[in-house]
């Protein structure tokens, strides 16, 4: 996200969600949809403030390649392409509606958001003549599996119905699942213009009854390494609570477990450690609270995407910085787990294990959480901790309890 004064038109980086669109877009995949911001479509886009009087703003994707220029027409922001993207896994098979139709016309189009069944797989080679998986790999629109697993389960399905394609269509959720699947239609029409389409949903899938489906032979594989079980997918476990609540000797506790355990490949990122060399020269600000918080669950979600465990243990007193950790962690495809160590503040206090409250009522620490700074209780944590009079084993129990609870970990 920046702007400089010396470009002429201002650049900005969209949101995932609004890149995919950005795609679809210009390939003519959302038509009647041209633009963001049409009225009543929930193709949308959401610019700084900073950017609000502009009249033209130049997209970059996330490394900052030029994709679009934006400019402002009745309030619909109308894109014009200044390059594609020649990198990303499958982007060979990103088609759009006019280069699908030229390579794969009169085929039947079968619009996927989930690995295929066995079940779904027979019913499809079961349909007389070729045809086209359309796998919307966009953001948030298959959240049981990744884009790239999506695609790759797509693929092993294509081969096992026989005479069969992929094509990529990166459309993204939109929020309501109703709209979506509307809007999965009406682009799956325009790519098929006057073919055979078959349904969102091949079969009824034994998703609808609440039961993950189960899939055969090279897709159970691809799908096992894509979201593997609960208790093998990444995690990661955020203490958090006041200065000497106990949430470092929690957390160190458990990490010790676990690395003892030998099952896991585990990291620590504990509050005072980072601010060591992470988050080295940052203040207690608000600002730099909420920069220490983010780069800890930069790092945490990149742990959990490798299907590691994170034990993480600052003090986050802000609810919506964790709430940004959260939402990495997911996107990340690994669990957030909130332990909130609710130690009252009297008891961190009378601890005072490192004379820092003491020196925070002299007025000697300024902005010192829990005297003159706020910290933001959780409404959202998994287990709530008191180590008022507990010992360590006892504490920890609670903890480990839960996460058994949740299926998440056996220490
Ligand atoms: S956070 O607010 O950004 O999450 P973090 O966990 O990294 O805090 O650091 C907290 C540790 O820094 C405390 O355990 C304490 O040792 C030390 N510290 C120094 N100054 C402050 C302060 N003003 N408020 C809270 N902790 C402080």
């Amino acid at each position: 996200m920046s702007s400089t004064a010396n470009q002429p038109v201002p650049q900005h980086c969209p949101s995932p969600r609004e890149l995919d669109d950005l795609e679809l877009l210009l390939s003519g995949a959302l038509a009647p949809i041209s633009a963001y911001d049409e009225p009543g479509s929930p193709v949308t886009l959401t610019l700084p403030d900073a950017l609000a009087g502009e009249a033209t703003v130049e997209l970059v994707d996330p490394e900052g390649l030029p994709l679009a220029t934006v400019t402002r027409e009745d309030g619909r922001w109308v894109p014009t392409a200044l390059g594609t993207p020649a990198y990303g896994p499958f982007r060979r098979l990103h088609l759009s509606p006019g280069q699908a139709r030229e390579a794969y016309a009169g085929r039947t189009w079968v619009p996927v958001h989930d690995a295929l069944t066995p079940g779904e797989i027979t019913e499809l080679a079961a349909i007389a003549g070729a045809k086209v998986l359309v796998a919307f790999t966009g953001h948030g629109f298959a959240p049981e599996l990744s884009p790239v697993g999506l695609v790759r389960a797509s693929l092993a399905a294509a081969e096992e119905i026989g005479d069969t394609a992929v094509v990529a269509v990166p459309l993204a959720s939109h929020g309501s699942s109703a709209a979506d699947e509307d809007l999965a239609l009406q682009v799956l029409a325009t790519y098929a213009a006057g073919d055979p389409q078959l349904p969102l949903r091949v079969t009824t899938s034994p998703t609808s009854t609440g039961h993950k489906p189960h899939f055969g032979g090279k897709v159970a594989e691809i799908v096992d390494f894509d979201r593997p079980p609960l208790d093998r997918r990444g995690l990661v476990l955020f203490f958090t609570g006041l200065s000497g609540s106990g949430k470092s000797t929690l957390a160190r506790a458990l990490l010790d477990k676990l690395l003892e355990q030998g099952e896991r490949t585990v990291t620590s990122l504990d509050g005072d450690v980072v601010r060591r060399n992470l988050s080295a020269g940052l203040t207690f600000s608000k600002a730099d609270r909420e920069t220490n918080i983010r780069r800890i669950g930069w790092v945490a979600a990149e742990i959990a995407r490798h299907g590691g465990v994170a034990v993480v243990s600052p003090i986050a007193p802000f609810d919506s910085t964790r709430q940004d950790v959260r939402r990495y962690v997911e996107e990340a495809g690994g669990t957030f787990f909130l332990v909130h160590v609710a130690t009252p503040l009297e008891e961190c206090e009378r601890r005072d294990r490192k004379g820092l409250y003491a020196k925070a009522r002299q007025g000697l620490i300024p902005e010192f959480t829990g005297i003159s700074s706020p910290y933001e209780v959780p409404e959202d944590a998994d287990v709530r901790v008191d180590t008022t009079g507990r010992t360590v084993e006892d504490a920890l129990a609670d903890v480990e309890k839960a996460l058994a609870a949740a299926g998440l970990l056996e220490v």
